[in-house]
């Protein structure tokens, strides 16, 4: 990390958002950070199992096009970091993988470099993957409220080659955030008008408490090129922030017992198919086997995107990151065999079991 001796308002401001980003990299890696009890609702799912498909193993076509581009399956490596010299080696780890298997990435948020831009080269992937299909930028929307322009967010986004920005929403997490930002009021409207400004599509997403009915409704309404639903099941962030909470105050608690707040992925992915029609909608919150990609595409997703598993991967090695989305992506790939579908299309004419239906 870039320390000047006298380190001017922006480089220690950056400083101090990338050095949370490193903490949150530490306490994902190493303590339970899972929603605690409430899971994503889609393992009580099923899909049609089919004992003759009429199809070849080798000729299933994971491919999806997304935002106009070609993924080679649908999956995205969901928005995690930058900010950090360890940041940019995960980010490295993770692209290079996620090119390898033709799928998109999302970067973490980049309010670091807007603050400083010399973290930049935290966030730039597309030198390390060229061939990357689809890169999101990111930024917390909240931070619209903060004084972070439209013309900020198409610059951070341009800098770093984004084809789209995930805008994140996450109230629970800043509510519990020692330092957190949990001025909203009138945020609707400022995405509003800054969506049409930034000059690439913008998303919408969670970070584990997930988009219910009331926030899609008013998400829907706004110019928004699609929504990620991270729902609760897995990364708990009201959990991740109970870690950083001083001693003595109440958002420690109040993190661990609001750590299963919101809305589980199932439910989510049902949601946001409704309220957002034809529009995109990525799948995640606890996404972490080819059957749950299966059932939340079977739900109404178009993609899934995972996120603190391929951390873990990422922390190993570039080949664990490999590793990882190869089972994925065989378990995907054997699933829409064995239920005779021969491309995610088709995985969406499938019958679903419903909870406690079998
Ligand atoms: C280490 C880490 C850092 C994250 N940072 C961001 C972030 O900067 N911006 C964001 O939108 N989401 C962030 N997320 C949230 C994920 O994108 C995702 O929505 C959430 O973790 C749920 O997915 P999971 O259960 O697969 O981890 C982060 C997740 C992890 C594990």
């Amino acid at each position: 990390m870039p320390a000047a001796s006298v380190p001017d308002r922006a480089t220690s401001e950056g400083d101090v958002v990338a050095g949370r980003k490193d903490a949150h990299l530490d306490i994902c890696l190493e303590e339970a950070v899972g929603s605690n009890g409430p899971a994503t609702g889609l393992g009580g799912y099923g899909l049609e199992y089919d004992a003759l498909p009429e199809l070849d193993l080798e000729r299933v076509d994971l491919s999806v096009t997304v935002l106009g581009k070609k993924l080679a399956a649908p999956l995205i490596v969901g928005a995690m970091t930058g900010g950090t010299e360890r940041a940019r080696e995960i980010n490295h780890r993770l692209v290079r993988a996620a090119a390898r298997a033709g799928i998109g990435m999302a970067l973490g948020s980049q309010r670091a470099m807007i603050v400083d831009p010399g973290l930049t080269r935290t966030f730039e992937v597309r030198d390390a993957a060229p061939d990357l299909p689809l890169l999101f930028g990111n930024v917390g929307a909240v931070q619209l409220n903060y004084g972070v322009t439209a013309a900020q967010v198409a610059r951070m986004a341009a800098a770093v080659g984004a084809d789209a920005v995930n805008f994140h929403l996450n109230p629970l997490q800043e509510a519990i955030q020692p330092e957190g930002d949990t001025r909203f009021a009138g945020l609707g409207q400022k995405l509003a008008e800054a969506i049409p400004a930034l000059g690439v599509p913008a998303l919408v997403k969670e970070v584990g408490a997930g988009i219910g009915e009331r926030a899609a409704a008013k998400l829907a309404a706004l110019p928004l090129a699609g929504v990620e639903v991270a729902g609760v099941g897995g990364t708990s962030w009201a959990l991740v922030e109970s870690y950083r909470a001083p001693e003595g105050g109440p958002q420690g608690e109040v993190g661990r017992r609001l750590a299963g707040f919101g809305v589980p992925t199932a439910h989510a992915i049902a949601v946001c198919r409704r309220a957002f029609g034809e529009r995109i909608v990525v799948a995640s919150g606890g996404i972490r086997t080819g059957m749950d990609v299966a059932v939340a595409l079977a739900l109404g997703a178009d993609v899934a995107a995972l996120a603190r598993p391929l951390l873990v991967a990422a922390a190993e090695s570039e080949a664990a990151v490999e590793r990882a989305l190869a089972i994925l992506l065989y378990e995907l790939r054997v699933i829409l065999f064995c239920t005779g579908a021969a491309n995610v299309a088709a995985l969406r004419q499938v019958r679903v079991i419903a909870p406690g239906a079998r």
